[in-house]
């Protein structure tokens, strides 16, 4: 059979050609040669059409096979028509994308999309036509092109579950001919449907109620797992498998580097089960990249799998094919946890969670995101809730309740999606700003809750940063888009609370960022620092050794990297208030006095026996130290009020100094129209804490009930 294939890809398919026809014949057993033959037209038609300038790119990735493990890659994701009107716009953007870091484009579905309704594109009519509206195909190659030239790449979706009941396949169905009639899964009563939907869950209960949708025009029921219009394909038919290679490799040739493969759970479908991943769906995209690694090995494929924590990794590959399907996946278990984390003050179920997952495979990552276009679902497992004594439904309650602001002690302004009247557990929608506490922070004119918002933002980020993966900025959240309601005025939207969070590019808020002070401003730089940090740091390459540490202190997240005999940790506070962590918790290296926050690029000390992080604050933590930093002479303002004859001294206190050294007690002065101030010389990014006193002669009148802090 292989003397069929083009002579140059002959070698390299013997390779794997086994195993290929292996899982083939596994999920196809009713093939016969002549579909095989299809298979092998098509991999010669796409490796014959492929340009030559895309096959130097093949070639390069082959020969550094783990390209996108390098922490340089920084992710950002958009609808076109959102963002810039139309793909050729796109390019008067590139150098804003870049100013924030971002060398990864992920542009949302583009293709030729039905009319109306289109589930924000993921109803494809034709694979192989952009979307008219945004464009043509030259333009989505030319911008492809400039990308590369910039060392940028780009993703786009390829949504392989179903195609639009637009696309020919599904009119010809419609039209009562029998050439696409088994592309489809299209029954003629409610029998199996029937059957099928004992164990079938919904996902869109509230606006796509059931799983089948009846066809008038030919009197049959088709599966439709999501919106009535949207198809889902057969998979069970080597025919379909053969046309999705060939709508897969024509978009491969487009020159495209990541697929994103949408709704992969469900691409398989099992009668008894939720029909969500089979072990024939992995398998399905086994086969799938040995094909696509034959014509273009440069392109990689990304999986959306929004399942539970250990399904996700399975699309990396599993059962013996570790590494063979998906070289990327959307980390949603660390993204619901941090969401969860956050909200309790707690890291205690996001480092159980995390620590209980199997590694992935060594040239597989991940994709770090905190808000993408989707709803968040609280995939909290029941038995990790229960081993940090919990309960499963009581914890992803709580997420709903939290995040859509029910809760006395939320700042939160998400809303409801697709609830679940039985149990109130829901997915949520709702923006970024919208969730950490900035809209309603800024909504209330909360000068302070502005400042705890933001440190959310930079503490969340500041982990996807940091942890194994590819951090994705979701577009729009550099400059804190809020909730957005026009979608609320679009007949074709309004059902569908997801485009809450998927307003307009806001170009005229994004000018903001240059103004300093502003949210804007503070948000991107955020964002921006974040990555040029990041690109700097051989122990985030995704190659680096990743190792959570258990603090005894809940309420601090701590992950350590080690690469090349560097090592980098982070600690992020996930509460409101300061938090004290004993050294003696963590590695060696941490028992040092002087750090270098890698964040803040500054040198940081803490002399005593613990570390202190302030309310959600995240670090970095490196032992870059220089030496050479010089100590300052700082000025502080005494916050204490005191009649006449009274004087003031502080007292440095003994959880910031070395050990056996003696508090520093130092007498403050009064100056008019400013209060009681102090002078005191610290390192530059040391951290210096302290109590005030009272005095009226020798007689200590008042003691400060709390401690103050003052990092400089
Ligand atoms: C994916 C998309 C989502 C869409 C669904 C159906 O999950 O991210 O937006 O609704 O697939 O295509």
């Amino acid at each position: 059979m292989l003397d069929k294939l083009i002579f140059d890809l002959q070698e390299k398919a013997k390779e794997f050609w086994p195993d290929f026809q292996y899982i083939y014949k596994t999920l196809y057993s009713n093939s016969t040669d002549k579909d095989l033959i299809a298979v092998i037209e098509t991999i010669n038609l796409f490796y014959v059409e492929r340009k030559t300038s895309l096959k130097q790119i093949d070639e390069i990735r082959v020969n550094n096979k783990n390209w996108h493990l390098d922490q340089k890659w920084i992710a950002t994701m958009f609808y076109t028509d959102l963002y810039t009107g139309n793909i050729k716009a796109i390019e008067n953007r590139l150098d804003y994308l870049k100013d924030l870091g971002i060398n990864y484009i992920h542009l949302m579905p583009l293709l030729e999309t039905r009319e109306g309704q289109a589930d924000g594109g993921y109803a494809i009519k034709d694979f192989r036509r952009v979307n008219p509206k945004l464009g043509s195909n030259e333009d989505l190659m030319n911008l492809i092109e400039k990308m590369h030239e910039e060392d940028q790449i780009i993703a786009i979706d390829f949504v392989m579950n179903h195609t639009a009941k637009e696309h020919n396949w599904a009119q010809s169905v419609l039209r009562g001919e029998s050439q696409y009639a088994n592309y489809y899964y299209i029954f003629s009563d409610r029998n199996i449907p029937d059957q099928f939907e004992k164990t079938l869950p919904e996902v869109f209960p509230d606006f796509a109620p059931g799983n089948f949708t009846y066809q008038p025009e030919i009197n049959k029921w088709v599966w439709t797992t999501f919106n009535d219009y949207q198809w889902d394909l057969n998979y069970s038919e080597p025919a379909v498998f053969n046309a999705m290679l060939g709508e897969m490799l024509f978009l491969a040739n487009l020159g495209v580097d990541i697929l994103r493969l949408d709704a992969v759970p469900f691409l398989w479908k099992k009668l008894g089960t939720n029909c969500q991943n089979q072990e024939e769906a992995v398998l399905l995209l086994v086969a799938y990249k040995y094909l696509i690694n034959l014509v273009a090995p440069g392109v990689l494929f990304k999986s959306e799998a929004i399942v539970s924590p250990n399904d996700i990794i399975r699309y990396l590959g599993s059962g013996g094919y570790e590494g063979k399907a998906c070289e990327i996946g959307y980390n949603a278990t660390l993204m619901n946890h941090l969401w969860h984390a956050i909200a309790c003050e707690n890291t205690h179920l996001l480092r159980t969670t995390l620590s209980k997952l199997p590694k992935i495979p060594a040239s597989s990552t991940w994709i770090n995101y905190i808000r993408c276009h989707d709803d968040i679902g609280w995939g909290i497992s029941d038995q990790n809730a229960a081993d940090v004594g919990q309960n499963g439904h009581e914890t992803r309650l709580f997420c709903s309740n939290f995040y859509t602001g029910n809760l006395p002690n939320s700042y939160a302004q998400g809303y409801f999606f697709q609830k679940d009247k039985m149990n109130g557990e829901s997915r949520i929608s709702g923006s970024t700003a919208a969730l950490i506490g900035l809209q309603r922070a800024l909504i209330e004119n909360k000068k302070e809750e502005v400042f705890f918002a933001i440190n959310r933002f930079r503490l969340l980020h500041g982990i996807i940063f940091f942890m194994k993966g590819i951090p994705l900025v979701y577009a729009g959240d550099e400059i804190g888009h809020l909730n957005n309601f026009d979608y609320l005025k679009d007949e074709t939207k309004k059902e569908d609370n997801r485009w809450l969070h998927r307003p307009k590019m806001d170009w005229d808020k994004a000018e903001l960022r240059l103004k300093s002070g502003t949210i804007e401003n503070m948000l991107f730089n955020v964002i921006a620092n974040l990555a040029k940090k990041r690109k700097k740091l051989s122990c985030l390459h995704g190659n680096a050794e990743e190792n959570l540490i258990i603090l005894k202190n809940d309420k601090v997240f701590c992950v350590k990297k080690i690469i090349n005999n560097k090592n980098l940790v982070l600690l992020a506070n996930f509460s409101r208030e300061y938090q004290w962590i004993e050294k003696i918790d963590i590695p060696i290296f941490i028992q040092i006095l002087n750090y270098k926050d890698e964040i803040n690029g500054c040198n940081i000390s803490f002399p005593g026996d613990s570390i202190i992080l302030p309310p959600y604050g995240i670090y970095w933590l490196s032992d870059n130290y220089d030496f050479k930093v010089e100590s300052k002479i700082y000025t502080l303002n005494i916050d204490v009020s005191t009649f006449p004859g009274e004087s003031v001294y502080i007292i440095e206190n003994n959880l910031t100094l070395p050990r056996g050294e003696k508090p520093r007690q130092l007498s403050c002065y009064w100056k008019d129209g400013v209060g009681w101030l102090v002078e005191i010389e610290q390192k530059k990014g040391s951290f210096f804490s302290y109590n005030w006193v009272k005095m009226y002669g020798n007689e200590k009148i008042e003691v400060s009930k709390i401690q103050f802090f003052f990092p400089t």
